[in-house]
């Protein structure tokens, strides 16, 4: 057997270890509140479970549009204080997580509300922790590091893409330090309960609607394609692959589709719950190198790697694979596998994700390379382990061509908008 094979091999055996370890893991799902409106009812259960003084963490452009105070208002009408802090924004850092820290002692507030997409929900997580352990977010980074609990944590998303509401990790920027992101995963980071309310959603744009919309996507397939996937995964990412790809374009074209963006919300909690359990693949592994390489927004990215990651998978998870074309609605195609990976280019054409990124060098891709393979060893069940030249080959893919001068960028590509 060659070098590589082992190591595929015992990738495999570990990872089939890790496996029978999360099966035994005692997940407490938060409590979830569906549909249009049902922020009010997380807020009537905040009170009900008698807390008194509560935290709003959010970001300013969420308070801007006005998302914000129709929540706090009902928080309010149930007899609770709130204090507001509304600093977080895209790519949240320690110094945002410190900031809000410094207001829940000022208030001693007794629990916390995150209302916000995935960037909020991840920094009120570590606020949260922080909150009660006494340990610097340095200190939580890594696995099973929040001993002593957090704060109560609810979670109101405010966008159908990082379901963060329902995974047990938070990642920040550590601008401290100069040391890249922190990630800290535990189960203790699961928020109590969640509201997945649409009407909180009806103001993201259309393309932060699409590429939020597909990250949730790409957490389902990947999580579906996983070794480590189970009886009850994959019934959440079959669910949350049929929601996404039926409920996206018409939520992107028409933002106050009500029942679009309902589903869609159920679609990317689903997914969440599906990768927290089965775990992510390369089309994440490759978009965390080359998003923050290339200052583009996760979703983006990760859309646009996605389809040519299961190119590359292609024998290993082509069984699998095939079952998703009849969630995606392509399952008459004689070549499922195939049709499901045209869907996702024609998904991304349709919604101007662009296929290549500037700042990607040629001379970048062996240390992004390296490092994607590395963010995969021991740590995801891929169907098929990439050896570092495959990975290099896809990551050359979203090298940009010359293209003609004066070419107009496409909303969200190189000078467009940055992820919420
Ligand atoms: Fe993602």
């Amino acid at each position: 057997m060659g070098a590589a094979r082992l190591e595929a091999a015992l990738h495999h055996a570990y990872m089939a270890g890790f496996k029978a370890f999360v099966a035994l893991l005692p997940f407490r799902w938060p409590l979830v509140f569906e549909g249009p409106g049902s922020v009010g009812a997380l807020c009537r259960h905040i009170a009900q479970v008698g807390h008194r003084r509560v935290l709003v963490v959010t970001d300013p452009e969420l308070l801007r549009k006005g998302v914000v105070a129709p929540v706090v208002t009902d928080l309010e009408q149930q007899g609770i204080e709130v204090v507001q802090y509304n600093g977080i924004v895209t790519e949240p850092s320690v110094t945002q997580v410190e900031a809000g820290l410094a207001v829940q002692q000022e208030m001693d507030g007794q629990a916390i509300l995150a209302l916000g997409g995935g960037s909020v929900l991840d920094a009120a997580k570590l606020i949260a922790a922080r909150a009660r352990n006494h340990r610097s977010v340095a200190e939580l980074t890594g696995l099973l590091r929040v001993r002593r609990g957090m704060l109560p944590l609810y979670a109101a998303p405010t966008t159908a893409g990082s379901g963060s509401e329902v995974t047990v990790g938070a990642v920040v920027r550590d601008d401290t330090r100069q040391v890249g992101k922190r990630a800290a995963m535990d189960l203790r980071l699961l928020p109590r309960a969640a509201a997945l309310d649409a009407h909180l959603m009806t103001g993201l744009p259309p393309y932060w609607t699409a590429i939020t919309g597909l990250d949730a996507l790409s957490h389902a397939v990947e999580a579906y394609l996983s070794r480590n996937a189970t009886r009850q995964t994959d019934h959440d990412a079959r669910e949350a692959v049929r929601l996404v790809s039926g409920n996206l374009e018409a939520a992107w074209r028409q933002g106050k589709d009500l029942e679009a963006r309902q589903a869609l919300a159920r679609g990317a909690h689903l997914a969440g719950r599906a990768c927290t359990v089965a775990g992510i693949g390369y089309a994440h592994a490759i978009a965390h190198q080359v998003g923050p390489w290339c200052g583009r927004p996760h979703g983006e990215v990760v859309a646009a790697t996605l389809p040519l990651v299961l190119e590359a998978y292609r024998s290993a998870g082509e069984g699998r694979l095939a079952q998703l074309a009849d969630p995606v609605g392509v399952g008459d195609s004689g070549a499922p596998a195939a049709a499901l990976i045209r869907r996702l280019h024609e998904f991304n054409r349709l919604f101007g994700i662009p296929d290549a990124f500037e700042g990607l060098g040629q001379a970048d891709l062996p240390a992004l390379a390296r490092a994607a393979c590395a963010e995969v060893r021991w740590t995801y069940a891929v169907p098929r382990y990439l050896d570092l030249a495959q990975v290099r080959e896809i990551m050359s893919r979203l090298q940009p061509v010359e293209r003609p001068a004066g070419l107009a960028n496409r909303e969200g590509t190189a000078n467009g908008p940055r992820c919420p």
